[in-house]
């Protein structure tokens, strides 16, 4: 039986008659030490990004705001999932062809990495990433 794509994991929640409040740490939520920290947020209607993998790089992804559809696709099997809560973080590792859709207007896509932007580190050429799924 192949694994599951979609790897959530529970991010703890600490809210209380105040609000929310989401944590997460290294060795809880976050499985990797995190260099960068980015999110995505005011994205126009109908509009979708992504499309692309990485070499190597490891992402947690938290909707904190709204919703949006993650794609993910290994070259061989395209998995959805919708996040819309805080409570859970998406594990993205490296080798899989990501895509973000439908988001919805007050989305907050936040994402934790473990490493550095590097422009050397994507592929974002559709065909490019089927040769080199083809070839792990
Ligand atoms: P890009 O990776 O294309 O965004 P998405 O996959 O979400 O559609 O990034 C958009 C631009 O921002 C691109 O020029 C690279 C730049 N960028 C950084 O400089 N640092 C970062 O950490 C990220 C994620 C992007």
């Amino acid at each position: 039986m192949k694994a599951s794509l979609v790897q959530l994991v529970d991010i703890p929640q600490r809210g209380d008659s105040r609000g929310g409040l989401s944590v997460a740490e290294l060795g809880g939520a976050l499985p990797f030490p995190v260099r960068r920290v980015y999110w995505i947020y005011g994205t126009e209607p109908g509009v979708s990004r992504g499309f692309h993998a990485h070499k190597k790089l490891r992402q947690l992804c938290v909707c904190v705001a709204g919703s949006v559809r993650m794609s993910l696709f290994d070259g061989r099997h395209e998995e959805n999932i919708v996040l819309d809560s805080s409570a859970k973080g998406l594990l993205i590792g490296p080798g899989l062809w990501r895509e973000m859709h439908d988001f919805s207007p007050d989305c907050v896509l936040m994402v934790f990495a473990d490493a550095e932007y590097d422009e050397s580190d994507y592929i974002r050429n559709r065909t490019e990433f089927m040769d080199y799924a083809a070839s792990r």
